[in-house]
C-alpha cells in the first residue's frame, strides 16, 4: 500500500512547496505513481510550477462537497515525467477561494479531515496510487493539522532562524507527539560555512537531536541557482547533477525505507 508525505513547517518560506514538488517529480521519476496536492488553501503555490490547463475543479471544490477527487486531478504523466505517473491535485488561487477558505469554521474543517481521509483511502486503496505529498500551509491552522493528521510520514522544514527552530521544536512537541507521526525535520538553507564543516556539521545534528528528540533527515544548503529559478519549473528535472537533486533524491530514498 502507498503512503502520504506531508510537508509542514511553523514558519511560511522554509521550503516547502520547492521540496513536495521536487521529491513528487523524483518519484514519478523513478516509476511510482504519484500525486502532489496543494493542501496551502491560504497562498496556493502549485499552479505557479503546473498550470491547471483549464481544469474546472479545484481541491477546494473535493473539500466543500463539490465534485468527486477525480475530477479535481490533472494528470501530467505524458508532459512531465519519462516513467512513472504524475498527477496534481491544486487549491484554488483565487482571492474570493482564499478567503472562503479562510473563513470556514471548526464544524467545516471537521468534515474535511474526513474527505481528506476518504480521499487518502480511495487514491491509495482504489487507484493504487504510491504516493500522495501533501503540500501544506505553515503553522497550526485547521488545514495543515488535518494534513497532518491525514499523513503516514510528516517531513518538518525549518530554517537556521532561532524562532523557526524554536517554534519547531513546540510544535513537534506539543502535536506531533499526540499523533505519533514518523516524521522527520530538514534543515533548509544552511549557511555554507556550516555545510562545508564536518564537525559543525556534526554539532547541529546532535544539537538537535537532544533539544528536538527527532532526526534531522538532511542539512540543505542555500542555493543562489535555487532563488534565481524563483520556483517557476520543476528544479531536479532541469538540473539532474545538481547537489539538490542528490540531496532530494536520498530523502526519496529514506522515505521509501521509513
Ligand atoms: N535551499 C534553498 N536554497 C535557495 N532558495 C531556497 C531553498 N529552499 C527554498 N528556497 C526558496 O525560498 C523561497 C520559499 O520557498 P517555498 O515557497 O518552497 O517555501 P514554503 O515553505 O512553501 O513557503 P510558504 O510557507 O509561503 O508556503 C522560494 O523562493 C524558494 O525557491
Ligand atoms: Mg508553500
Amino acid at each position: 500500500m502507498g503512503k502520504i508525505v506531508a510537508f509542514h513547517s511553523y514558519k511560511g518560506g522554509t521550503g516547502k512547496t520547492l521540496m513536495s514538488a521536487n521529491l513528487a517529480m523524483i518519484f514519478a521519476s523513478r516509476g511510482r505513481k504519484v500525486c502532489l496536492f496543494d493542501l496551502d488553501f491560504r497562498a496556493p503555490s502549485l499552479q505557479t510550477a503546473f498550470k491547471n490547463d483549464g481544469n474546472e475543479y479545484w481541491l477546494n471544490d473535493y473539500l466543500n462537497g463539490v465534485c468527486d477527487v477525480k475530477k479535481v486531478l490533472v494528470d501530467l504523466s505524458q508532459k512531465d515525467v519519462r516513467k512513472g505517473e504524475f498527477l496534481i491535485g491544486l487549491a484554488n488561487p483565487s482571492t474570493e477561494a482564499i478567503r472562503e477558505m479562510m473563513a470556514k469554521d471548526r464544524k467545516w474543517e471537521m468534515k474535511a479531515l474526513g474527505r481528506l481521509l476518504s480521499l487518502k483511502d480511495s487514491l491509495l486503496n482504489g487507484m493504487d496510487f504510491d504516493y500522495l505529498i501533501w503540500d501544506t500551509g505553515p503553522g497550526l491552522h485547521y488545514s495543515s493539522i488535518n494534513a497532518i493528521v491525514s499523513t503516514d510520514v510528516a517531513l518538518v522544514v525549518t530554517t537556521m532562524d532561532a524562532s523557526d527552530i524554536e517554534g519547531t521544536r513546540r510544535m513537534t512537541h506539543e502535536l506531533y507527539d499526540l499523533f505519533e507521526k514518523k516524521t522527520g525535520i530538514l534543515l533548509n538553507k544552511v549557511p555554507v560555512e556550516i555545510i562545508s564543516s564536518k564537525t559543525e556539521k556534526r554539532k547541529l545534528r546532535k544539537h538537535f537531536e537532544t533539544t528536538h528528540d527527532l532526526p534531522i533527515l538532511e542539512l540543505v544548503p542555500c542555493f543562489c541557482d535555487i532563488l534565481r529559478a524563483s520556483g517557476t519549473y520543476i528544479f531536479t528535472e532541469e538540473n539532474p547533477e545538481h547537489p539538490f537533486t542528490k540531496i532530494m533524491d536520498r530523502i526519496a530514498t529514506k522515505i521509501e525505507r521509513f
